[in-house]
């Protein structure tokens, strides 16, 4: 656990954190990185220092996920969005308020694909008061949860066509077996009977999303993406990538040890999706239990969460007709992806900020050309995004915003009312839609795309500039930002 003001350092290292070894990049030495804590109110100051010695990925930058870095979207950590990258032997420093946000947030690597080996972790910012607090008794960094996929090949050796790759094992809490693999120890949970845990899921995953369920246990959500919703009694949790869910257990079976399961799905089934020898599974524990591995049974899910049924504690969808509305269709080719067409093509070594602090005038003057869309300042903002004709599921996260999820992929039906505030939303399959609401009250350019990294890779992304001429005047941009990208221009003087 490390503190809101730290240093993070980046390294590579050896890792075999389901029996099989292979080269990482990670924070501080471990898999997922530390948890990074913080209070209602907090600022962030997170110096980070790359010590990456890979000939072949050795540049990093890193995205703080679910922070709406108002007034400083120079912070915002998206390659080819909001910084030059930092190159090997350099550091910079993210300082950036928490703004009265609170809940469960992750970091990761904003680079490439590189948080796929391993460069990401989880980050919680306690309320002051929680207005929850009397539906627990415990809420530390025991009760933060983290669902991972893990491949045994670099992600930039794994063979692609843009479509998403096959990961060898799932980790929860950076431990688990792969098919055939060694019996690794799995990562223990430890409760006391009758206590009430807020557990804090947190889907750090590259591509997978995850069925997660606890034998013999009911769920009890209260919060999605950082945002408190009303309570909702479930026995499963669909996670995507990227999403984050507080869910209240109160331990009050018989004393003894439960199978976590944490099943993966790609959209196409290659993973192995069974709990079999410990696949995919950790152990609930109890206090009295014997240090063996559960026998409990998994039953089929009666109480699935199903996003339409998860409201707002506060934070009701903007009211009114939207003023700026838009319909994004997601494409494939068989190796790209696009957005209305235009495939992404992150220009990294002048991010988006850099051309607007030199000069650009508007959005359509910006490169990459057709990927940027310019959002008027305090729009009422709707989008609708259709999903792609290859059956696969895209959670999709928008930079500097929470949203209204006014039709969940699951639902037939618009909600103005009461919809989920969250920052990952899922496209169904087939030709359905999703669509979200939020206000432009947060001038910056900001990234919307699919939160699997191979598809980000192959360009399923849009970027939004919003409220183009307020962007500098309200974003100040530090010396060291720009000193950044003089390191960064001279580390890849060919580039
Ligand atoms: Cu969690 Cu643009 O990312």
């Amino acid at each position: 656990v490390i503190g809101h003001t730290s240093e993070i350092r980046v390294t590579n290292v050896e890792l075999a954190p389901d029996g099989f070894s292979r080269l990482a990049a990670v924070a501080n030495g471990v898999h997922p990185g530390p948890l990074i804590k913080a209070h209602e109110g907090d600022r962030f100051k997170l110096n980070v220092v790359n010590k990456l010695t890979d000939p072949f990925a050795n540049d990093t930058s890193i995205h703080w996920h679910g922070f709406f870095q108002r007034g400083t979207t120079w912070a915002d950590g998206a390659e080819g969005v909001s910084q030059c990258p930092i190159p090997t032997g350099s550091s910079f420093l993210y300082n950036f308020p928490s703004g009265g946000q609170t809940g469960t947030f992750w970091y990761h690597s904003h680079l490439g694909t590189q948080y796929c080996d391993g460069l990401r972790g989880p980050m919680v910012v306690y309320d002051k008061i929680d207005p929850y607090k009397h539906l627990y008794d415990v809420d530390d960094e025991n009760t933060v949860i983290t669902l991972a996929d893990w491949f045994h090949l670099q992600s930039r050796e794994l063979a692609l066509n843009g479509a998403g790759a096959s990961a060898n094992s799932t980790l929860i809490n950076g431990k688990g077996r792969y098919l055939d693999g060694p019996a690794v120890p799995l990562a223990v949970i430890n409760v006391q009977k009758d206590k009430r845990y807020r557990f804090r899921l947190v889907s750090l995953s590259c591509d997978a999303n995850f069925n997660f369920t606890i034998d013999g246990h009911k769920l009890t959500v209260i919060e999605a993406d950082g945002q408190l919703v009303k309570p909702l009694v479930v026995d499963s949790i669909r996670i995507f990538a990227g999403q984050r869910y507080s869910f209240v257990l109160h331990a009050n079976q018989s004393v003894s040890n439960y199978w976590i399961r944490a099943q993966p799905s790609t959209g196409f089934g290659r993973l192995p999706d069974t709990t079999e020898g410990g696949l995919n599974s950790a152990i609930l524990r109890y206090a009295g239990a014997p240090d063996k591995d559960p026998n409990s049974i998994e039953v089929p899910s009666k109480l699935p969460l199903r996003e339409p049924n998860l409201h707002p504690l506060f934070n009701p969808a903007p009211p009114g007709s939207p003023t700026f509305a838009m319909t994004l269709a997601i494409g494939f080719n068989g190796t790209k992806w696009s957005m209305n067409n235009v495939t992404w093509d992150a220009p990294v070594k002048n991010p988006i900020l850099l051309q607007i602090l030199t000069g650009a005038a508007n959005a359509s003057a910006l490169l990459p050309k057709g990927s940027i869309y310019d959002i008027p300042r305090g729009a009422t903002v709707e989008l609708t995004v259709v999903a792609s004709p290859v059956a696969a599921p895209h959670p999709f996260h928008l930079h500097g915003h929470a949203f209204s999820v006014v039709k969940s992929a699951e639902s037939t039906e618009l909600n103005y009312v009461d919809p989920v505030r969250r920052d990952v939303v899922t496209t169904g399959i087939g030709m359905n839609t999703t669509v979200i609401r939020f206000v432009a009250d947060n001038p910056g350019p900001w990234i919307f795309h699919c939160h699997i990294e191979f598809h980000l890779r192959e360009g399923l992304a849009v970027v939004f500039a919003e409220a183009f001429s307020d962007i500098l005047v309200k974003n100040p941009i530090p010396q060291s930002w720009r000193d950044l990208c003089k390191a960064y221009k001279k580390a890849h003087p060919d580039f």
